[in-house]
């Protein structure tokens, strides 16, 4: 019976490719289902200019999913769904073996973020299609005004531009393309997109190329710590985490108490942002007096960093000198291989997130993600929202984005 129902599940499935204009099926579940939404459903691609790093695109996606979400509250968009961009070649992400795009799954809990909006991945796009390639109807490259404050004056517009630079990198694959691609100069809030869409109201698969910018509409919101919060990393990454919080950390507990976390960003931010960050000796000196006055029974820190080995090396030689026990995420063997360059950034972000107290770099996205963290585990602010100051000169307080519930 079982064997039956399949084969005929498959016949109408054959039906409904046959049927289907664009080539796609959107559901395997159910053929009637299948043929309803092939009919309806609309994609939302986007893409992120390849320089910007993880935790920045992370703030993209929120901008997204909240534009999406608030959206079809509102009864608009409701045939949208919102597509994950594959994390691919990331500039921060220097000794990444895997040169193939990575799914969100690999990071987040996607049941997770479909709570909050609905989202797929790309492969689920991919499985559902019966072509050899995906071809996007339209894509809409923004752009940002040359003068932002065009007659004194910084205004929500848009305007179709006859071209702009651009190549198409489609995240890392070669079998999609698309039909038409529209330069746009865009300033503004990101609920001024879908008037973009109205171009072609009858596009089921478009895109957005340069997706950082548009704008939050309410950055800090109760819509965009809702948001916030169903970004949670998978439950591997999570776990692993844990255990080695317990093992090496010597705590249990969602809020510790016994270790100092610190964001140590070197490398760029050592280079050309040296106003705003200290040297390595300056950090001894911060880290000590943290530990004093803030943590005075307490002797662990725990060091994110992308900061070389020799760097490392000095800064532990000198905290060990002090009396703490520093520690960094090292990956053991079975992980160094499995694990690529953004794994090992998150487990490093998911430990200072727990931290009980932490210390981070000045404008650095990965600092903002771990406050962000640490407002939705519960932490008093003053214990997250602390920055290393340069050696000399000023050392502007962190903005403190407290969580809205
Ligand atoms: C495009 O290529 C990828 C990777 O080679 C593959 O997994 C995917 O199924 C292909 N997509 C389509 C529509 O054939």
């Amino acid at each position: 019976m079982k064997l039956i129902s399949t084969i005929f599940c498959n016949l109408i499935l054959i039906n409904a490719a046959i049927n289907t204009e664009n080539g796609y099926c959107v559901s395997k579940d159910s053929c009637e289902e299948t043929k309803n939404t092939l009919s309806d459903k609309k994609w939302l691609f986007y893409d992120v200019n390849p320089p910007e790093g993880f935790n920045l695109r992370r703030d993209v996606y929120m901008r997204f999913a909240i534009l999406l979400s608030n959206e079809q509250k509102r009864g608009k968009l409701q045939e949208f769904g919102l597509v994950l961009p594959p994390w691919y070649k990331l500039y921060h992400w220097k000794t990444t073996k895997k040169r193939e795009p990575i799914p969100w799954g690999n990071f987040f809990d996607i049941e997770s973020l479909k709570s909050f909006a609905p989202v797929v991945e790309l492969y689920e796009i991919f499985e559902k299609s019966l072509k050899k390639q995906l071809i996007i109807d339209t894509i809409y490259v923004l752009q940002n005004y040359e003068n932002p404050f065009e007659n004194d004056l910084f205004e929500d517009k848009w305007e179709v531009q006859e071209e702009c630079p651009y190549v198409p990198q489609y995240w890392g694959y070669g079998n999609i393309t698309a039909n038409e691609i529209i330069c746009v100069k865009f300033q503004g809030k990101i609920s001024m997109l879908p008037e973009l869409f109205q171009l072609h109201r009858n596009d089921k698969f478009i895109m957005v190329a340069q997706g950082e910018i548009p704008l939050h509409d309410n950055y800090g919101d109760r819509t965009y710590w809702k948001c916030r919060k169903s970004m949670k990393f998978n439950k591997k990454l999570t776990e692993i985490a844990f255990n080695y919080v317990k093992e090496k950390l010597n705590c249990d507990t969602e809020l510790c108490k016994n270790y100092l976390g610190v964001h140590w960003r070197r490398q760029d931010f050592a280079k050309y942002r040296s106003k705003d960050v200290p040297t390595t000796s300056g950090t001894v000196k911060q880290i000590q007096n943290i530990m004093q006055n803030k943590l005075p029974h307490v002797q662990t820190v725990f060091i994110a960093t992308d900061a070389s080995a020799k760097e490392r090396e000095i800064l532990q030689n000198n905290l060990e000198t002090l009396g703490y026990n520093v520690h960094y995420y090292v990956p053991n063997i079975a992980e160094v291989t499995e694990f690529d360059d953004g794994t090992i950034a998150i487990l490093e972000q998911i430990i200072c997130s727990h931290a009980a107290f932490f210390v981070g770099t000045h404008e650095s996205t990965f600092t903002f993600r771990i406050q962000e963290e640490r407002e939705l585990l519960g932490f008093p602010s003053d214990t997250t929202f602390n920055r290393l100051c340069p050696d000399k000169g000023n050392c502007e307080k962190p903005s403190r984005w407290t969580v809205v519930n």
